[in-house]
């Protein structure tokens, strides 16, 4: 099929005031890492919760050609009979990873101290993202690869045969090529050594330490961490309790800021201190959000978010803030727009390499509907209408990327016209019911006759 007979048109408009209960599904970093890890370990690794959409279901099935038992047993519940640090076999097929950068990163860093060649491919948006990010710190250990030119998918990885440790420092903030060394390094004899600057998601280091691997992390003055990972580890099964993806919770949770009337509670967020930049950032903006029931879920903490809806004023977001917040900006720019006053984000080049370019997406999306929003090499400023409120009326361009459809559904809730985009058959790669979930809070998105 051509990849336009695949478009699947939604449009969101404006209705009532949005209102109930809702989870979010499981978090998307934990589950790929949950199976990723569950294949390294020999013997039984019951996960519950796991997100069951298109990009983490890739990476079940890669495990299975790489050698491990991968089955589901009820929604959300698995089980994984790994083959053990090491013990992978080679591939019989290409691994196909779709729309997911962090699927095909993290394993790749998986296979590449095992000596066997893996094939990498993934659909037009994957194949456009960069890869040598990861593959050049990951022939340090002595894997090779060849690649397309610039360093693009498909790509063929020879892993090393006698793995060296490493020290290497992060050229890049960023948690996919962080977890694809450390991952790597579980293979190699002696001690590897990964330097981050800045502070991105810690989901690998905590689930490598839940599973018994020898990691430890030291936080310098100057707020760089220093990673170290013991090689040749011998994991113990250990059950993972998935928690609600908070990059999935911030489009109810924005709808609830700018649709007038509305509260809602958002139940059982996953509330890692490296995954809650937006949280602060909207409650910066004035928004009335309030967690409660705070407690520990399986070495992560989780709570309940109580939305209502909010009058917001623009602010300016520091950049340091930007790993924390990462997947959320494009949401953030649509609660921006119906701010009071203008919105500066910046430091976000990486948003640029993302299932789309992810600033370029969002300023023509904003402006389309009304909004305006001067692009920046490293970001965006947006002009929030305020008590004017948004047009809409606009025909959005999605790039094959999730967050964009999600993100100006979520302005069409509550601005003046209807908002439409192109497709949203993406919103399956990280939020199957997106949709359902929208609709039992009062939300109305339909699919459309293009
Ligand atoms: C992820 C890391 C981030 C994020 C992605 C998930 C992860 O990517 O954007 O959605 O699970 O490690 P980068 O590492 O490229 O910033």
């Amino acid at each position: 099929m051509d990849e336009a007979a695949k478009f699947s048109p939604l449009v969101a408009r404006k209705g009532g005031a949005l209102k109930g209960r809702v989870t979010a599904p499981g978090d998307k970093s934990v589950s790929h890492r949950a199976l990723i890890l569950g294949a390294l370990t020999v013997g039984e690794t019951k996960i519950t919760g796991l997100l069951e959409a298109d990009d983490v279901l890739n990476t079940a099935e890669a495990m299975r050609k790489l050698g491990a038992d991968v089955a589901r047993q009820g929604e959300g519940e698995w089980r994984v009979h790994g083959v053990g640090v090491g013990g992978f076999r080679e591939p019989p097929d290409v691994l196909d990873f779709g729309n997911s950068g962090t699927g095909v990163r993290l394993t790749m860093g998986a296979v590449a101290t095992v000596p066997i060649t893996t094939i990498f491919t993934g659909d037009a948006s994957l194949r456009r993202r960069p890869m040598r990010r990861v593959l050049d710190p990951l022939a340090l250990f002595g894997a090779v690869a060849e690649s397309r030119e610039g360093g693009l998918l498909p790509v063929t990885l020879k892993g090393a045969r006698t793995p060296f440790p490493i020290e290497h420092r992060l050229q890049v903030a960023s948690a996919q090529v962080k977890s694809a060394l450390l991952l790597a390094a579980l293979n190699v004899p002696g001690r590897s050594t990964i330097i981050e600057r800045a502070a991105t998601r810690d989901h690998t280091e905590r689930m490598i330490k839940a599973f018994g691997g020898k990691i430890a992390v030291e936080a310098l003055p100057d707020g760089s961490s220093v990673i170290s990972v013991t090689g040749e580890a011998e994991f113990v099964p250990t059950p993972i309790a998935v928690p609600s993806d908070p990059s999935s919770a911030a489009f109810p949770l924005v709808a609830a800021l700018i649709v007038p009337g509305s509260e809602i509670v958002i139940t059982d967020v996953m509330l890692n201190p490296r995954r809650i930049g937006l949280i602060e950032t909207l409650k910066q903006m004035g928004a009335d959000i309030t967690i409660t029931n705070t407690r520990d879920n399986g070495g992560e903490s989780i709570g309940d978010l109580v939305v209502r809806h909010s009058a917001l004023r623009g602010t300016d977001v520091p950049p340091e803030r930007a790993p924390t917040m990462i997947d959320e900006y494009p949401v953030l720019a649509v609660a921006a727009a119906f701010a009071d006053g203008r919105t500066t984000m910046r430091g976000l080049e990486e948003l640029r390499v993302k299932e789309s370019d992810r600033l370029a997406a969002v300023a023509a999306g904003l402006k389309a509907n009304g909004v305006n929003v001067e692009e920046l090499s490293d970001g965006m400023i947006v002009e929030g209408r305020g008590a004017e409120g948004v047009n809409g009326g606009g025909d959005v361009l999605t790039h094959m990327d999730h967050r964009i459809a999600m993100s100006f559904l979520v302005m069409g809730l509550a601005s003046r016209n209807r908002v439409r985009v192109d497709d949203g058959s993406m919103i399956a790669t990280s939020f199957p019911n997106f949709q359902p979930l929208m609709s039992a809070l009062g939300a109305a998105i339909a699919r459309i006759n293009r």
